[in-house]
């Protein structure tokens, strides 16, 4: 295995793991995730830190996620979750899920890191029943234009460094893009400089349009 990979494969999916799980984000998360019903489709499952804030009306978790190490790390909390949880796919843009199967598919800050994501989100409409949401908590190009621009500056070392991570894609739009309608439910700059260029993060639900 050579450093690139050791690092993507080894060393990024537990630094992630560890960001994540703590304020700023955390809150974000809970009420993401208080919004999935019945059959869940998460899009980077990554070590499953939402699973102990998904509500009783959560039958069941199918995963896309690429990394076997993120997956290990789940472990003990797929135990305690203590409903079926399952790994579908290793690529959220290719699903094997059927037409209209899924109730809500959970996203947290993971399209800024599959690389096909305007498939991965025609998947996610496509796998949606009738009147089911994606649920979506992402960071992304920001609104304000001078943080915009330095986003577009570093994204080309970022990119590498972090396995692949954009801090410059236009989430929503890419999700109308793909035929979702989509409702923000809250936006903010999470972060003062220097950590702008990550800090803009957006929440909410998408429906098939
Ligand atoms: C920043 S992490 C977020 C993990 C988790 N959702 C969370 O909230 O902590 C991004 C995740 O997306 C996963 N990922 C990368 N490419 C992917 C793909 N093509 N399909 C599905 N997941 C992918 C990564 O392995 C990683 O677990």
């Amino acid at each position: 295995m050579g450093l690139r990979d050791r690092w993507e494969e080894r060393v990024l999916p537990r630094l992630t793991h560890q960001a994540l799980q703590a304020e700023p984000a955390l809150t974000w998360r809970r009420d993401v995730c208080a919004g999935a019903r019945g059959v869940v489709l998460e899009i980077g499952f990554g070590s499953g830190p939402n699973l102990e804030h998904y509500p009783a009306a959560v039958t069941t978790v199918l995963a896309a996620e690429p990394a076997d190490l993120a997956w290990e790390l789940a472990a003990e909390r797929m135990a305690a979750f203590g409903r079926p949880v399952s790994r579908v796919a290793t690529d959220a843009a290719s699903l094997p899920a059927a037409d209209g199967s899924v109730d809500t598919v959970v996203s947290t800050w993971a399209l800024c890191t599959v690389p096909r994501v305007e498939d991965a989100l025609r998947e996610a409409r496509r796998v949606l029943r009738p009147g089911g949401t994606l649920r979506f908590v992402e960071h992304g190009l920001s609104p304000d234009a001078r943080v915009a621009r330095a986003q577009r500056r570093i994204q080309p070392w970022w990119g590498p460094v972090a396995g692949g991570c954009h801090v410059d894609r236009d989430v929503t739009a890419l999700m109308t893009a793909a035929g979702l309608s989509v409702e923000v439910e809250r936006a903010a700059d999470v972060a003062g400089w220097p950590g702008r260029s990550w800090g803009w993060f957006t929440a909410g639900s998408a429906r098939p349009a």
